[in-house]
C-alpha cells in the first residue's frame, strides 16, 4: 500500500451539529500520523471544483462546540454526469491526496462507496439528524435535533395547556420517523405519527378525546414530515436534489394533520414546524462524544488501508462497518419498537 501522506476530509448533505467535532477528531488523530490534512469545500462540489485548504489545529482548536460545518456542505452529487466523476478522480490525483474521509449521510456514504469501487480511496463517517443510516445506532446530528424538538416540544405543552388545545409539533426526518419517536417519547406526547406506520385518524382522535375526558384539556401530537396523507401530495410540488430527495417539508403535513384533528374533535388547534431549527445550534455531549470518535477511528482506517468502510457505533462501541451494508437500505424504526412507544398513549 502506498505511504498516506495526505488526507482530505469533506461534510456533505444536510449540515447538524457534530459535523465540527467530527472534523476536530480527524485533525487531531491525523498529528498522530504526521498527516496533512486538507479541508474540502462544499461536500464533493469542492472536490469537482478542486476546492480545498490544509487545516491544522489551529482550525479545530475550539471548534468542538460549534453548529454547523466550518468546510460547508452542499448535496451536490458527481455521480449525476460522468465528467464530474473524472473531475473528482483527477483531483485526488492532483492534490496528492492519499485518502478522502466523507462525512454525511446515505447520500455522501453512497458517493463514498461508488469512489472507492472505482479505486479512489475513500472512507465514510455516519452523518444525519434522521439517524437513517444502516449498519449504525447512532447518526451525527440526531442526539442535538431531538433535543432541540423536545425542547420546542416543552414550550408548546405550556402554551397548550394554556389555551386547552391541541398543539401539533412538526419535525424532519425524511423517511424515517427516529426523530418523531424519540421527540415524543422524551417530550411526553401524546400521539406520534410516524412514516413507517399509517396514520389512523379515527384512533389518535379518540385518545385526545380520552384524555380530555379523564380531566387534561390539551393534547401534544409529534408528526414526522413524511408521513403520507392521501390527500397530500407526495411529491411536494415536484422540487427535487441531486440525489433525487423531495423536500418534505413542503406538504405541510403538520398542518393538515392538525386541520383533520380540528375538524373531528372540534377542539382548537395549532401546529408548528420547527424545520432548519433543529440543525443548528451547540452540539449535545452526545453530538461531541461520538463524532470525535468516529473522526480519529476514520483516521485509523485510511491508516490500515480499510477503503469501503465507515466507523460505526454498535452497543456503544466503534466498529467498523462496509459501506456496501450501509447505503441505500434507510434504517427505519422497528414496528416492535413503534408499539413499545404506542403503549405510552395513555
Ligand atoms: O436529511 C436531513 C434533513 O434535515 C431532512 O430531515 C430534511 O427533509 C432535509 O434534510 C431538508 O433538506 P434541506 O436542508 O436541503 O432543505
Amino acid at each position: 500500500m502506498a505511504e498516506i501522506k495526505r488526507i482530505g476530509v469533506l461534510t456533505g448533505g444536510g449540515d447538524c451539529p457534530g459535523l465540527n467535532p467530527a472534523i476536530r477528531g480527524v485533525v487531531m488523530r491525523a498529528l498522530d500520523y504526521n498527516l496533512e490534512v486538507m479541508g474540502i469545500r462544499d461536500g464533493w462540489a469542492g472536490l469537482i471544483k478542486g476546492d480545498m485548504a490544509p487545516i491544522g489545529l489551529a482550525d479545530v482548536d475550539t471548534i468542538i462546540s460549534v453548529g454547523g460545518t466550518i468546510l460547508g456542505t452542499s448535496r451536490t452529487n458527481p455521480f449525476k454526469k460522468e465528467e464530474d466523476v473524472q473531475k473528482v478522480l483527477d483531483n485526488i490525483k492532483k492534490f496528492n491526496l492519499d485518502a478522502i474521509i466523507g462525512i454525511g449521510g446515505d447520500d455522501t456514504l453512497g458517493v463514498a462507496n461508488k469512489l472507492s469501487k472505482r479505486g479512489a480511496p475513500a472512507v465514510g463517517v455516519p452523518k444525519t439528524m434522521d439517524n437513517d443510516v444502516s449498519g449504525t445506532e447512532y447518526c451525527i446530528g440526531f442526539d442535538t435535533a431531538v433535543s432541540v424538538a423536545v425542547d420546542a416540544l416543552e414550550r408548546l405543552r405550556d402554551t397548550a395547556r394554556s389555551h386547552h388545545r391541541i398543539m401539533v409539533l412538526e419535525v424532519m426526518g425524511r423517511d424515517a420517523g427516529w426523530v418523531a419517536l424519540m421527540t415524543g417519547l422524551a417530550g411526553g406526547a401524546d400521539w406520534i405519527l410516524i412514516p413507517e406506520v399509517p396514520v389512523d385518524f379515527d384512533e389518535m382522535c379518540k385518545h385526545l378525546m380520552d384524555v380530555r375526558a379523564r380531566g387534561r384539556s390539551y393534547g401534544l401530537v409529534v408528526v414526522s414530515e413524511g408521513v403520507k396523507l392521501p390527500h397530500l401530495d407526495e411529491n411536494a410540488g415536484g422540487e427535487v436534489d441531486a440525489f433525487g430527495h423531495v423536500r418534505l417539508g413542503l406538504r405541510g403535513v403538520g398542518q393538515a394533520v392538525g386541520d383533520e384533528i380540528e375538524k373531528r374533535t372540534g377542539v382548537q388547534t395549532r401546529v408548528a414546524a420547527i424545520g432548519h431549527i433543529q440543525r443548528g445550534g451547540s452540539p449535545t455531549v452526545s453530538d461531541r462524544y461520538y463524532p470525535t470518535r468516529l473522526g480519529m477511528a476514520a483516521v485509523d482506517l485510511v491508516m490500515k488501508g480499510e477503503f469501503g468502510k465507515m466507523p460505526a457505533v454498535v452497543g456503544n462501541k466503534i466498529v467498523t462497518v462496509d459501506l456496501d451494508v450501509a447505503v441505500g437500505k434507510t434504517k427505519t424504526v422497528p414496528i416492535e419498537l413503534w408499539n413499545e412507544v404506542k403503549a405510552l398513549f395513555k
